[in-house]
């Protein structure tokens, strides 16, 4: 966490969201309540349809520290939605306390929850563009809404954004021509118009493949860093979780069932829910391996597990004779051999002594047409 980060001043976390003073609930800072960005604190929601109740959020209790990328995983239903959407109160809370720099949410009126709602950038799985309005049209949106009238400040603000999230050039494109890793890209920027210090994110790469997927969460890292943004995410899906998180909470039928940093629910899932989520990552591991298996390289000795695919041509052998070439410390813990639509695939679980997480440079052959790192083991002495 960067202390860098932390309120200087009482002021701040109202200057932040440029509430009015005299919010009620407002009290200085201490050091805790400096570094928790979002608190959460026995939150409950249930709707009612007709006769009908759903329980959707039960006794929620989180706190979200300044600077941090936050996961939330549940399956479909679990709730996830439902609970960011309490944060800018686009849903009420039916009881407990959403707070955010130690406002009270719930507390806020009309004209403030506005405000609230302004700098708090939220991103959605379809993207939400207005398809007849330009990239430019769409992204002065927010600042129009905001009362800003200034036409060189917000042309400003938006090359500044198209840079930031590396679509410089599309301003007078429609979004109708852009892919859906480009869309999402202009759904970050609008979100980032007003300068917001927390980013809400539902679903942002359910839409997207899997290289897209990548990108977008390795654009979402980099805003991190640079701005030093708040994220909560919200996500069904554990290969997420893992490539940018730093907490996850699991969330089943709108109850937290296990918290706590990425690498520990990954090497030691306690809940059903959790293990069903991980499922397809670790599909074929034996058991003995998954108990042992962290998302991080540990200190030195630490071996590196990684699933190699090799391809042979049609239906020809395999080209063991590549992996030669992986050097004497490579050990093999698993192999099996897949015929799929007619061409030989090789499946090979390999470690190999892996410090600070780098793999030898004969893992990157163009023979593997995948390389990848499951985790990492370090051997008990
Ligand atoms: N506006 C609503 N009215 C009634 N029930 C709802 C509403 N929104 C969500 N629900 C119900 O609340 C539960 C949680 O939904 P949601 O928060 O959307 O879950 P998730 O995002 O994890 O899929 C589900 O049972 C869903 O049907
Ligand atoms: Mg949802």
């Amino acid at each position: 966490m960067n202390p860098a980060l932390y309120f200087e001043s009482p002021a701040e976390g109202l200057a932040e969201l440029a509430l009015t003073p005299d919010v009620a609930g407002v009290a200085e800072p201490d050091d805790e309540t400096a570094r928790v960005h979002v608190a959460i604190r026995g939150v409950n929601k249930t709707y009612t349809t007709g006769t009908v109740q759903v329980e959707a959020l039960k006794n929620i209790n989180l706190t979200i520290g300044r600077g941090e990328i936050f996961g939330i995983i549940g399956r479909s239903g679990a709730g996830k939605s439902s609970l960011i959407r309490t944060l800018n109160r686009l849903e009420d809370v039916s009881s407990g306390q959403i707070l955010v720099n130690n406002i009270d949410v719930g507390s806020l009126r009309e004209r403030d929850l506005v405000i609230l709602r302004r700098k708090v950038g939220m991103i959605f799985q379809h993207f939400n563009l207005l398809h007849s309005k330009t990239v430019f049209e769409n992204l002065a949106l927010p600042m129009k809404a905001a009362g800003i009238r200034d036409k060189a400040a917000i042309k400003q603000r938006i090359d500044e954004l198209l840079s930031l999230v590396g679509l410089e050039g599309k301003a007078e494109v429609y979004p109708s021509r852009l892919s859906g890793g480009q869309k999402q890209r202009v759904g970050i920027a609008r979100a980032l118009m007003l300068q917001p210090k927390l980013l809400l994110c539902d679903e942002a790469t359910s839409a997207l493949d899997p290289e897209t997927t990548h990108s977008i969460l390795g654009l979402l890292k980099d805003i991190r860093d640079k701005l030093g943004l708040t994220i909560i995410l919200i996500t069904h899906e554990m290969s997420v979780i893992s490539e940018i998180c730093d907490r996850v909470a699991v969330l089943e039928q709108g109850e937290v069932v296990e918290s706590g940093p990425v690498w520990k629910i990954f090497s030691q899932p306690r809940h059903e829910a959790t293990r069903a989520l991980l499922a397809p990552l670790r599909k074929g591991l034996p058991d003995e391996l998954l108990t042992k298996l962290n998302t991080e390289p540990g200190p030195v000795g630490t071996r590196a597990v990684v699933r190699l695919t090799l391809a042979g041509s049609g239906q020809e052998e395999l080209p063991l004779h590549l992996l030669g070439n992986l050097g004497t410390d490579t050990k093999l813990l698993q192999s099996d051999i897949e015929y799929v639509q007619g061409h030989v695939m090789g499946r090979l679980l390999v470690s190999v002594p892996a410090n600070d997480g780098h793999l030898p440079d004969a893992f990157r052959a163009p023979a593997f047409s995948n390389t990848e790192v499951l985790g990492y083991v370090t051997p008990s002495a």
